[in-house]
């Protein structure tokens, strides 16, 4: 299990999270929602090792790793995407994959390999030699995820990531992002803003409002919430 527990982060005024405890359990994808600043991503920097919870602990599989830097967390298997992050412009895009797994110690021909596995799933593998700087905007954020699997990891924090993509580009990326769990061992905390998706994708949902866990249960349960309905998909639906 991955858990954060009893999570709070303050910048200067602003409690950006409050006592915050939520678990991605094994073979699980948890999605993460709430409006704009309601403290998703400090939340995934919490878990990920970018950001100090004060107070509050971060476990991965029993172990405290709360002071553990984010590069050690990486090792231990857990890796992220950033909201718009950039692929290498001058690498290919295959060797933008083969990335993490060198720094993760697999050599180089048998990485490539991997790089060209994870881009055949996500139907890209015509695109292994281009460069990263010439892709499109929705090609550039499914190469990010294969990048990111490209460590194998056991969980995998997503930052939003289907942010400006069209809706068939997402739909598409929900379907990949759910055969995650199954296909490479790996659960997923998810960040979106398009509810249908979450919904559709993820086990369970964890609902954050002004730095507070709102909610967190089944979509069914979190659908039916008069809180969450009230602070949040009601204002957006
Ligand atoms: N590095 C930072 N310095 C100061 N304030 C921050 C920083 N990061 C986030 N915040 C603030 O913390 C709150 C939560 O931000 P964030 O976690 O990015 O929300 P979300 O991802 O849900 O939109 C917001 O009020 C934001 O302005
Ligand atoms: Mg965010």
């Amino acid at each position: 299990m991955l858990q954060a527990i009893g999570v709070s982060v303050r910048f200067g005024g602003v409690a950006a999270l409050t006592d915050v405890t939520v678990a991605v359990a094994p073979g699980e994808i948890v999605g993460l929602i709430g409006p704009n600043g309601a403290g998703k991503s400090t939340l995934v920097n919490v878990m990920s090792g970018f950001q100090h919870p004060m107070p509050g602990q971060v476990f991965l599989n029993g172990r405290n790793v709360t002071r553990d830097k984010a590069h050690e967390r990486a090792i231990r298997g857990i890796s992220r995407t950033f909201q718009a992050a950039r692929l290498f412009a001058n690498l290919s895009v295959a060797q933008n994959i083969a990335v993490p797994a060198i720094a993760h110690g697999h050599p180089p021909a048998e990485s490539e390999r991997l790089a060209k596995d994870l881009l055949a799933w996500m139907e890209m593998a015509g695109l292994a030699d281009q460069k990263g700087g010439a892709l499109a905007y929705a090609e550039e954020r499914k190469v990010a995820i294969a990048r990111s699997l490209a460590a194998q990891p056991s969980y995998l924090l997503l930052d939003e990531p289907a942010a400006g993509m069209s809706e068939a580009d997402a739909n598409y990326l929900a379907e990949k992002i759910r055969e995650i769990p199954g296909r490479f061992g790996c659960s997923v905390l998810l960040i979106e803003h398009n509810i249908n998706m979450v919904m559709n994708v993820c086990d369970r949902v964890a609902v954050l409002n002004f730095g507070r866990l709102l909610a967190l249960g089944t979509p069914g349960e979190i659908l039916e919430n008069e809180a969450v309905v009230s602070a949040y998909l009601g204002e957006s639906e």
